[in-house]
């Protein structure tokens, strides 16, 4: 098993749509029974509430059901129960490094990481902004499933 946690701020927006994506992009390579996808934000103000209606739309409209996800924010435990956490952007991942301090085993990165790209906070702006980051997590699942399994 392979554990997985996609990181941004709220926990709302873009992670919750990462979190749907790779479980889609898994499923469609019929690998999805190796993994354990789990989304998280690095701040806390929108912990119990389900995704963005954005983000529950955008996904809806490519397949992808998210709305029974809930928020959480990130905690000390999650260092270690998984093997990656993949950061949104660049804000995001250096919190995750002071949040751990170099202690837990988890592999920190960008999601997007050649060439690194953040992908953009679409919270304050319009629905155009949800189907960009809704195209940029589907890239970015298949080229990251792609380096797990050695290509
Ligand atoms: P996310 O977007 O980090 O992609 O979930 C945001 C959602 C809410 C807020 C910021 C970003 N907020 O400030 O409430």
């Amino acid at each position: 098993m392979t554990a997985l946690l996609f990181v941004c701020l709220g926990n709302i927006c873009r992670s919750p749509l990462a979190e749907g994506i790779f479980r889609q992009t898994l499923e469609e390579a019929g690998l999805a029974g190796q993994f354990t996808l789990d989304s998280a934000g690095t701040g806390a103000w929108h912990a119990g509430n389900p995704p963005d209606p954005r983000s529950i739309a955008v996904a809806a409209r490519n397949g992808i059901d998210i709305s029974a996800q809930r928020a959480r924010q990130v905690t000390d435990a999650d260092f270690s129960r998984f093997d990656w956490i993949l950061a949104m952007d660049r804000d995001n991942l250096a919190a995750l490094r002071r949040k751990n301090s170099g202690r837990g085993p988890a592999e920190l990165r960008l999601f997007l990481d050649n060439p690194a790209r953040d992908v953009p906070d679409p919270y304050y702006g319009g629905p155009d902004g949800f189907d960009q980051v809704f195209h940029m997590l589907q890239e970015g699942s298949r080229r990251f499933l792609k380096q797990l399994q050695g290509g």
